[in-house]
């Protein structure tokens, strides 16, 4: 194994002299004291050397090295840098709205030159199923098409291919980026629901989602054949995707349906369960042992792990950070389960920047109040989809706070904001090469009136009548829940 390097990281121009060679010109020479995806740089009159001890090493020296030498000349400089968590990813939701291929490569491309290494690929919502499986056919002849958003008349429709897939993950591996893809189960599973009725606990027939927030129709936790079209997913996408880690979504499962489903209230007698928690919690563990038999690791968003029973082999990610969860994320830790950190108020780029400032991005800290830094996994930032219509949408809320995130995951040490406000100039340099569009620093840190306008528009925009729908659910889910366990005690 490799040995800690002693000096978390150190960047030093050596003088102000500058060389006539480029990051092209670099030698690659093996050092077994660094770590797996650590490097050291020297850039001297002596040529550019990159020490590492694996390819990704090299990789990232060399993404080192096109920062510096961007103008065509590299300083003076010896660097020694290694991340801080091994997992360091970026979400991007592709079923409230459908982007192609070609601009999920693009956007693969950019996070490997921040250093990021984990592309979360949101494959299935109520709005849409994504990716293609052999053994259910309808999941994207029919899930993946919706008629229209909140009445505007404009269908949204598409699905990924196998071959769309493998090409995703090989162009991602050559970038040192592990493609995690997710089935979000048992909520949010309208558009498969819609695709096969009979996966629902009263098998009626619905249509995808044309609007958001939280739908009632969730996947049966009952019957058998739930578990038997998780395992197929599973198995025909492990097929393509190669990372150890799998997401099995379990995020805002409304109970509603469950509570009246002779299926599942026979599943919470039969496996001694104490409540719809735990039915939840069940469903997760089958979920995540088909997993292990694949040598992978479930990954669930952190209210779907509430049940008692839920296995500390599953990473929970930390999106909800009530003190409620927080303490949830405390004990999971304390029994020996990762977090993987993406905060709703920090980390959620669907957001608008009046919301969350890139300032606020950057400042935070990732390691939860409570929880060993040994059991925080990584970060992660999110980019939910559904209103972000298009690919311009799309780079502004990512870009740049995308690289407040990577920083993150690659320093403990530079939290003085203004110094990477400077790093960034580099960054746009980047976007701009790779034809992205992004937030100027002025749009990214809004003054407070500019803040409040955007936050303004972008709330009038989402909060209509099915939101407020959505709302109403899920305070009827609640009402319901309690109603069931004051009788029983
Ligand atoms: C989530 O934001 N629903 C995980
Ligand atoms: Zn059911």
């Amino acid at each position: 194994m490799n040995k800690l390097i002693p000096a978390p990281e150190k960047f030093e121009l050596l003088s102000s002299e500058q060389y006539g060679y480029t990051a092209a010109d670099a030698e690659r020479i093996f050092d077994e004291n660094l770590p797996y995806e650590g490097y050291r740089l020297r850039a001297d009159g002596d040529g550019l050397k990159i020490y590492c001890s694996s390819d990704v090493g090299y990789f990232y020296g060399k993404v080192t090295a096109e920062w510096l030498s961007a103008d065509g000349k590299m300083p003076h400089a010896e660097i020694l840098d290694r991340p801080v968590f091994g997992y360091r990813g970026f979400m991007i939701d592709t079923a409230r709205h459908f982007f192609p291929v070609e601009t999920l490569l693009n956007r693969i491309e950019v996070a490997a030159r921040l250093k990021l290494n984990v592309f979360h690929w949101h494959l299935s919502d109520d709005q849409g199923w994504r990716a293609q499986i052999e053994a259910y056919p309808k999941l994207t002849e029919i899930g993946s098409f919706r008629t229209d958003t909140r009445g505007d008349g404009k269908p949204v429709k598409g699905f990924y291919t196998k071959e769309d897939m493998r090409k995703v993950v090989e162009f991602a591996a050559e970038r040192h980026v592990s493609v995690l893809p997710e089935i979000d189960f048992p909520g949010h599973m309208s558009a498969a629901i819609a695709a096969y009725p009979s996966l629902s606990c009263d098998g009626k027939e619905i249509a995808v989602k044309d609007s958001f927030g939280i739908h009632e129709n969730v996947l049966c936790a009952g019957k058998e054949t739930s578990y038997r079209f998780i395992d197929t997913v599973i198995d025909e996408l492990s097929e393509i995707f190669p990372f150890k880690y799998f997401h099995i979504g379990g995020d805002e499962a409304l109970r509603l349906k469950w509570l009246e489903c002779e299926d599942c209230q026979r599943k919470i007698a039969e496996e001694d369960l104490a409540d719809e928690e735990e039915l939840q919690a069940y469903m997760m563990n089958r979920a995540a042992e088909k997993l292990a038999e694949k040598g992978k690791t479930a990954i669930v968003w952190n209210d779907g792990m509430k049940g008692e029973n839920i296995s500390e082999s599953i990473v929970m990610q930390y999106w909800k950070e009530s003190p409620d969860y927080l303490n949830r994320a405390v004990s999971a830790a304390k029994a020996g389960a990762k977090i993987l950190v993406s905060p709703f108020s920090a980390y959620y780029f669907d957001y608008p920047y009046g919301m969350t400032p890139l300032k606020k991005t950057f400042k935070f800290n990732p390691v939860p109040k409570g929880v060993p830094e040994r059991s925080v996994l990584g970060v992660e930032c999110e980019l939910w989809t559904e209103y972000v219509t298009d690919e311009a949408t799309l780079d502004k809320r990512l870009y740049p706070r995308i690289a407040a995130t990577a920083e993150r995951g690659w320093s403990k040490f530079h939290t003085d904001y203004d110094d990477f406000k400077l790093r960034l100039t580099a960054a746009y340099n980047m976007f701009d090469n790779l034809g992205v569009k992004y937030a100027t620093i002025n749009e990214a840190d809004p003054n407070p009136v500019a803040g409040l306008k955007e936050l303004f528009k972008f709330g009038i925009n989402a909060l209509d009548g099915t939101l407020i729908e959505s709302f109403k659910r899920l305070k009827l889910n609640k009402k319901r829940l309690k109603e069931k366990y004051s009788r029983k005690r």
